[in-house]
C-alpha cells in the first residue's frame, strides 16, 4: 500500500494507492486501521470489490454493526447499510444533517468505510468536521464548563418514518422510538483511545442536552455555543473547520467516527446516487471506560 502525501490545502485524510482489500495481510489493515486514527480520513483508490468481498473487507478490518434497521439492509448482505435513490433498495437522502454514526447508542463503533456505487456528477461528497482539532481550538472558558459533563444522544429528531409507519399515530410511533432507542449518556468530550487525544462528541442532530456530573441540565444555550464554535450550525459551510470530502468511482472512503462529524451534501434536484456502507468496531473501546 502507497500512502499519497496530503494535498497541502486539504484539513485532513489521506489517499491510498495499491490497497490489495482481498489478500492484504492482517499487518496491512491494522496499518489501515492507524491510519484512519491518525489521519482521521483514508480514501482508498481503484477498487473494485463484490458487495461480499467488502463484507470481507469489514471483517478483516474489526467487528461489523449490522444496522438495527433492516430497511436499510442490503437485501442479500445485511452488513451492508445501503443509501440511495436508485430504488434497487436502501434508503434516499440520508444523514443530512451533522451526525456520528450510532451515538445515539450505548456502544458506537469506530470506523465507518463508504463505498459509493453510483456516483453523482455534481454536488457530490461529505462534510467533515474534525472535533478533536476544533475541542484544541474552543475558549478556555467553555472548556472549563463542559469539564466533567455528560451529553445526552438521541434519534428522535431525525428518525425517518418508515414505509410501515404509514397510517400509524404519530404518537404511536415516537414512544416506539424512545422505548427501543431511548436517549443514552457519552461524555461531551471523550478520550480518542487510539490517539490519546481529547474529543468533544456532540452533533447537531443527535445531542439534545448537556448534564452536569449531578444530572441536571445545563442550559442550552451551552450546547449551542459549542455547535457554533466548532461550525455546526454553519449553513454556508464557510466555517474553517468545514471539509468537504469528495469521492470518484472505484473510492472507498474510511473515517474516524470518533472524532469526526459528518454531513451528506445532497442536490436540491436530486441526481441517481448509491452507497455501501459497513461500520466496524476496532481493537479499542469506544473510549476508555464506557459502559462501565
Ligand atoms: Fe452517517
Amino acid at each position: 500500500m502507497n500512502v499519497l502525501p496530503r494535498r497541502e490545502d486539504s484539513l485532513m485524510g489521506v489517499a491510498v494507492a495499491g490497497f490489495d482489500a482481498v489478500g492484504a495481510p492482517d499487518e496491512d489493515y491494522a496499518t489501515l486501521r492507524k491510519l484512519v486514527h491518525t489521519e482521521k480520513i483514508v480514501v482508498l483508490k481503484d477498487q473494485g470489490l463484490s458487495a461480499g468481498q467488502f463484507v470481507e473487507m469489514g471483517r478483516r478490518l474489526g467487528e461489523i454493526e449490522v444496522y438495527y434497521q433492516p430497511m436499510y439492509h442490503h437485501p442479500e448482505h445485511p452488513e451492508i447499510f445501503v443509501s440511495g435513490n436508485t430504488g434497487e433498495a436502501g434508503v434516499p437522502q440520508t444523514g443530512k444533517f451533522w451526525h456520528h454514526d450510532y451515538s445515539f447508542m450505548p456502544r458506537p463503533f469506530g470506523i465507518t468505510v463508504l463505498y459509493p456505487q453510483v456516483v453523482p456528477q455534481v454536488n457530490r461528497g461529505t462534510y467533515f468536521i474534525d472535533l478533536g482539532r476544533a475541542y484544541e481550538g474552543l475558549e478556555p472558558e467553555l472548556k472549563e464548563r463542559i469539564r466533567d459533563t455528560t451529553a445526552q444522544h438521541s434519534v428522535r429528531r431525525y428518525f425517518k418514518i418508515r414505509p410501515t409507519d404509514v397510517y400509524r399515530p404519530i404518537s404511536e410511533v415516537v414512544a416506539e422510538v424512545e422505548r427501543e432507542t431511548p436517549a443514552v449518556s457519552h461524555p461531551t468530550v471523550i478520550t480518542h483511545p487510539a490517539t490519546g487525544e481529547s474529543v468533544l462528541y456532540i452533533s447537531e442532530a443527535v445531542t439534545c442536552r448537556i448534564d452536569d456530573a449531578q444530572g441536571r441540565a445545563l442550559d442550552d444555550g451551552v450546547l449551542r455555543e459549542l455547535l457554533t464554535a466548532v461550525g455546526q450550525l454553519d449553513e454556508t459551510f464557510k466555517h474553517p473547520n468545514i471539509h468537504l470530502q469528495t469521492f470518484t468511482q472505484g473510492d472507498i472512503l474510511l473515517w474516524d467516527n470518533r472524532s469526526l462529524v459528518h454531513r451528506a451534501l445532497h442536490a436540491v434536484k436530486p441526481e441517481p446516487t448509491l452507497s455501501y456502507r459497513v461500520t466496524v468496531h476496532d481493537e479499542y473501546d469506544f473510549y476508555p471506560g464506557i459502559g462501565a
